[in-house]
């Protein structure tokens, strides 16, 4: 079986992007490096239906980039819901904010600035879905972090839980956090997951 050709057939048979995203995505491929970091058709499409599926309102992304998965989560939200995302890089921040500035769904995003770690603790209340898609290294953290404020019922979405398929044979601290983390909510009774090979591997988790 051609993995990557069936990969291809499910992104094509997978509802296209808004004419916004499409921009974005085209910007960022000519504006910025590593556009590989942008989770793709069907990691966000899956981000958007989860969404809309869960009813949720009060949203947490880890890992803005040039802001992708944000408006495609946000364009799933609700009118009043809201979407917190958090980045350190500014080298990201002017064509995150330029897309949501330039999008109707933008106005429920608030874009936070500098290391997630010490910027989730100033956002305040609770979260009804998490998508974690920042620095690896520190994924045992972040999940320590966001459980506790992720409400009963809400999702946590985790990407890149592959790590290329290191976590495998790990050998690098990237791909050691990852596979941690990984045992951890395997062990963890009180949430149920499914990890899914989907493109670098995706968990998605419910809180019980
Ligand atoms: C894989 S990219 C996010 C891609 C985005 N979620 C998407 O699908 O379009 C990871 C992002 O996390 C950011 N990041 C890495 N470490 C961070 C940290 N400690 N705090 C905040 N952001 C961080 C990186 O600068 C990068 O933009």
């Amino acid at each position: 079986m051609d993995l990557q050709a069936l990969e291809s057939y499910a992104t094509h048979h997978t509802t296209d992007h808004s004419e916004i995203i499409k921009e974005l995505i085209k910007v960022s491929e000519g504006d910025l490096e590593h556009t590989d970091m942008l989770s793709g058709r069907i990691v966000g499409r899956l981000l958007s239906l989860l969404v809309k599926i869960s009813g949720a309102r009060r949203v947490l992304e880890v890992g803005t980039f040039a802001g992708y998965s944000a408006l495609m989560m946000a364009e799933a939200l609700p009118e009043d819901g809201e979407l917190f995302t958090c980045e350190y890089n500014e080298r990201y921040e002017d064509i995150a904010r330029t897309f949501f500035e330039k999008s109707k769904a933008g106005s429920k995003v608030r874009l936070v600035m500098g290391k997630a770690l010490e910027t989730i603790p100033t956002i305040s209340g609770s979260f009804d879905f998490v998508f974690l898609d920042a620095d690896k290294i520190n994924y045992p953290n972040y999940y320590a972090m966001i459980l506790p404020r992720l409400q009963e019922g809400g999702i946590l979405v985790i990407d890149n839980v592959f790590w290329s398929g290191e976590v495998l044979n790990p050998q690098s601290d990237k791909a050691r956090a990852i596979n941690e983390l990984n045992k951890q909510i395997r062990d963890d009774d009180t949430v149920e997951q499914v990890m899914l090979p989907v493109r670098d591997g995706v968990t998605i988790l419910r809180k019980k």
